[in-house]
């Protein structure tokens, strides 16, 4: 790593290698501990925030708990200040010191720091925003988990959006990471389907599109239910073949649920997103489901319930809830107890998450109780990542019931959208593809935007727009980045950024707050790992965006006559390219260089 910045004590959990801010925030808490020799370089640390508007860094003296008056202690680290290559000036303002930053280092620090770990990075990789918090770390991350045969509703479309970005997040950060689908393909609806399967079913139409097939069958054989008792009464006792193993139950269920897999991972490939396992509710055993409502039987919080077992979690305010129908076959809430278990067995994770709609609280917190009651000890390491409802989801056709209907629908109202501007449409290569990515962008920044517990509403013209803060406006503004070297062909090959002189770009404002976005994208990436938040992550990448789009004009790379600053743009401009491209990536969007 290039930095030309003077030497300076480790502070533990920082590292400058890979977020240049924390060399500054350390050179802030040098200051202020030489000054206040009471507190560690550490502690004074800890007390180094991002600044409100136009401020770099803050310190609020009352956090340090040290005797004295703010004015006192502010007036020590004030005292014989001489601006030097960190810090420009502080100044005081009743308990708070407000740090600047040297322009000049912080942008050539940081436009040095991106090119490094993005075009030199010791793996290879790109690596500018991720670090290794999570070396050596196991996590499970289940996410999206539709039912076979049933739809696939806009909350499953949440969960594999949230999930997705959890995954990326928690890779970029160390993490062995495993990405679990957890099918919904068990439980009496199979048994429905088995019995209307002889009366509805093709075997072309399941071949075509199985998800369609099975779902339309789920439905027309739903409706004979309501007319005919006896079919949920035939569909039980199917289901009941098939959890004792029948082999003659489960010839067709095995070949629907492959075919729906193969299909899905189609859907789940344009939507930029995989899986390491598909497993499902189908694949939990039995051992388990009969051990824990012994244990909890022990435990005297099971009742028997006209032949069915009920567990009483009203002590923790977790309701009662059935763990075994009468019939002996299980219910989900067990499967999932039994199925954390397995999972524990088969990768002794140090954390594992479900990422389900908030519908389900209850639900979770009851199984991740069980567990608790059970005495695992790693019954801790459950995080329920939750989130609020979509409302309005549905297409020009009515409601949409399958994810590729989302897809297409998002693509089709894209599409007409870039028609509208038809110079522009016709000098587009490829507009099927670029409509697609664009339209699911704008779904995945709609449903990242605010935090995850919010319900939104969809909306396809404001999520589809090229104004305001949406999926196309950010694709444009990284198209637009993109296009610069294109453009600029006679700055080209461009030096790095070490080898030129920035210091031109530390005189323009707009440059500088760029610079500052850009170095702060290593932090965004660890908020974003505590929070679980994708939105902090979206509004990042619009600052960015807007911060670029303001410059624009003031700061032109072509017709720069002097070259040496034509060229430090142009670096400004390409590292913030590579950024805002990391972040979409984080976001599971492919960010598209021509549009
Ligand atoms: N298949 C379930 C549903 O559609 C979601 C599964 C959530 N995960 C779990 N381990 N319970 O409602």
């Amino acid at each position: 790593m290039v930095s030309t910045l003077p030497s300076l004590p480790h502070v533990p959990g920082t590292d400058p290698s890979s977020c240049i801010l924390d060399a500054f925030r350390t050179a802030i808490a040098k200051r202020i501990s030489d000054r206040l020799p009471q507190l560690t370089i550490e502690q004074a640390y800890s007390g180094v925030d991002y600044g409100k508007k136009g401020v770099d860094f803050t310190v609020a003296l009352p956090r340090f708990r040290l005797p004295g008056k703010p004015d006192e202690l502010a007036k020590k680290v004030l005292e014989d200040f001489q601006p030097d290559d960190f810090i420009s000036s502080i100044t005081h303002d009743k308990q708070f010191l407000h740090f600047q930053l040297n322009n000049a280092s912080l942008i050539r620090e940081v436009l040095n720091q991106i090119h490094a770990l993005t075009y030199d990075s010791p793996s290879g990789k790109p690596s500018y925003g991720i670090n290794t918090s999570g070396a050596g770390k196991k996590i499970v991350i289940e996410f999206s988990s539709p039912n076979i045969a049933k739809s696939f509703h806009v909350g499953h479309l949440r969960s594999t959006i949230i999930g997705a970005f959890l995954v990326n997040l928690y890779r970029a950060c160390g993490w062995d990471v495993t990405a679990l689908n957890y099918l919904g393909d068990w439980g009496t609806q199979f048994g429905m389907i088995a019995s209307g399967f002889e009366k509805y079913g093709s075997q072309e139409a399941l071949s075509k599109d199985a998800i369609k097939h099975l779902y339309d069958v789920y439905v027309s054989v739903t409706k004979d239910a309501e007319a005919d008792p006896n079919v949920k009464v035939e569909a039980a006792k199917w289901f009941k073949r098939m959890e004792d193993g029948e082999e003659s139950a489960l010839g067709n269920w095995r070949e629907w649920r492959e075919l729906s897999i193969k299909k899905y991972i189609e859907e789940y490939e344009r939507l930029n997103v995989s899986f390491d396992r598909y497993t499902g509710e189908s694949e939990v055993g039995k051992e388990w489901m009969d051990k824990a409502v012994q244990r909890l039987d022990e435990l005297g919080l099971i009742s028997d319930v006209k032949g069915a077992k009920l567990v009483d979690l009203e002590k923790w305010k977790l309701n009662k809830a059935v763990l075994r129908k009468a019939d002996g076959t299980s219910i989900y809430l067990t499967r999932d107890i039994a199925g954390a278990i397995e999972r524990w067995q088969k990768y002794q994770f140090d954390k594992m998450i479900y990422v389900v709609a908030s519908q389900q609280d209850l639900h979770l917190a009851q199984f991740f109780q069980i567990l608790k009651l059970m005495e695992f000890p790693w019954a801790d390491r459950l995080e329920h990542v939750n989130y609020g409802m979509v409302l309005g989801m549905s297409t020009r056709k009515g409601t949409a019931v399958f994810l590729d209907q989302i897809i297409k629908e998002a693509a089709s109202v894209m599409h007409e959208q870039m028609k509208r501007n038809e110079e522009k449409y016709n000098s587009i290569e490829n507009p099927e593809y670029v409509s697609q990515e664009v339209g699911i962008t704008g779904i995945k920044i709609q449903d990242m935007a605010a935090k995850r517990i919010n319900n939104y509403t969809f909306n396809w013209d404001r999520m589809l727009s090229f104004e305001g803060d949406t999926g196309p406006y950010l694709q444009y503004a990284h198209v637009r980045l993109t296009s610069m070297e294109r453009k600029n062909p006679e700055l080209l090959p461009l030096p790095p950024p070490s080898q030129i002189d920035t210091s031109s770009l530390a005189e323009s404002t707009h440059a500088r707050d760029i610079a500052t976005l850009l170095g702060s994208y290593p932090d965004v990436v660890k908020t974003a790992l505590k929070t679980h938040e994708p939105s902090g992550v979206v509004t990042f990448a619009f600052r960015l965006a807007h911060a670029i789009s303001s410059a624009w004009e003031t700061l032109v790379v072509k017709g720069e006559l002097d070259m040496e600053k034509a060229r430090a743009r142009l670096w400004l401009y390409l590292c913030a390219r590579d950024v805002l491209g990391a972040a979409m990536r984080l976001l599971s969007i492919r960010p598209l260089e021509r549009m």
